[in-house]
């Protein structure tokens, strides 16, 4: 019988990704997508494609067993950046932990979070962004507690350059323009194809969680396919396009621990040390996917270009 897994944030960037692959294999998997609006454009897509929705809000500790019950497996992501966190940051570890432990009162067999390391000790203390440190604190919480889990690092999204609006077609300059706060032309940041990636890891751990529970059971799992500076970025979006690519350093996000974030990766990179991609995802069978893929795929018809080549 199909397995149940139930998927946080399934109408964003990494829930939507992870549900959408799922809702592929129908055999395999069901997907209950949690969202605090089942009316919204993005859960009435998910339901068409066969997702069962659910109505759960991560403040409301309540909301959240019910909303696990029956599952095998959950996809777990929280959001920082939702109004209600940047309001009261302390939020985002709260709805981790409390998913976690709805989690383990439900029996789940399979809990993939999506995570980030601790600022603090990447950076000895001096640059301590809440962005990393609220879902660090779940994975400590998550391993105290004994839930079988597995902890997903994600990488800088390809997507941002779309969603966020990172990247743009000027047309009267003929230029691609590349702008992004904070981060230095050289500084190399790991890079994460959400839609094609994240959710082949995901579905992967889901996949090898029997026969490669070992493996997986509190193991760290990198979701970046190539370290990249914005230079080696604009080279690419040139190469591809046939335009000319410019970048530049915006002072501020507007976020402070955004800024933060990204001074983090100036000082010290991303996930310094660790080789990418990891090749615990390679070993899993997942075909990353390269930023020609997400320029050709994604940017250049965002940005109304044709490739060159
Ligand atoms: N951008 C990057 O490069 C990057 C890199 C690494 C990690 N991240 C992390 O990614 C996270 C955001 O993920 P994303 O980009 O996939 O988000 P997103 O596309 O903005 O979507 C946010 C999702 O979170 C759900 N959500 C927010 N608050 C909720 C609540 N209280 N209860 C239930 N659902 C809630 C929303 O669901 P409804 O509105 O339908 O309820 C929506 O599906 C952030 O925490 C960020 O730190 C981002």
């Amino acid at each position: 019988m199909a397995r149940l897994i139930a998927v946080t944030g399934a109408t964003g960037n990494q829930g939507g990704s992870v549900a959408k692959l799922l809702l592929q294999s129908p055999n395999e998997y069901r997907v209950r997508a949690l969202t605090r609006n089942p009316d919204s454009e993005a859960a009435k897509e998910l339901a068409k494609l066969g997702a069962e929705i659910v109505k759960a809000d991560l403040t409301i500790a309540s909301d959240i067993a019910p909303a696990l019950r029956g599952c095998w497996g959950v996809f777990a992501v929280t959001n920082f950046y939702d109004p209600k966190i940047l309001d009261d940051p302390v939020s985002e570890e709260r709805q981790g932990k409390d998913l976690a432990k709805a989690a383990l009162e439900e029996n789940v067999q399979c809990f993939v979070w999506s995570s980030l390391p601790s600022s603090s000790k990447l950076s000895d203390g001096k640059l301590i962004s809440r962005i990393y440190e609220g879902k660090h604190h779940v994975d400590n919480y998550i391993r105290e507690i004994g839930l079988p889990a597995t902890f997903v690092f994600t990488g800088n999204f390809y997507e941002n350059w779309v969603f966020r609006g990172h990247v743009h077609y000027d047309k009267e300059k003929d230029v691609v323009e590349f702008r992004q706060p904070i981060v230095l032309p050289q500084s190399k940041l790991a890079m994460l194809y959400v839609e094609k990636d994240l959710s082949a890891i995901a579905k992967a751990i889901f996949d090898n969680w029997e026969s490669k529970r070992e493996q997986l059971h509190h193991a760290y799992l990198y979701a970046c396919n190539a370290r990249l500076s914005p230079t080696e970025i604009t080279s690419a979006i040139e190469k591809i396009s046939g335009k000319r690519a410019i970048y530049t350093v915006l002072p501020s996000s507007g976020v402070p621990d955004r800024d933060t974030m990204f001074e983090l990766y100036n000082s010290v990179g991303m996930y310094p040390g660790k080789e990418i991609p990891d090749e615990n995802v390679l070993k899993l069978g997942v075909k990353l996917h390269s930023v020609e893929n997400f320029i050709r795929d994604r940017l250049l018809p965002h940005l109304g270009l044709q490739p060159k080549t």
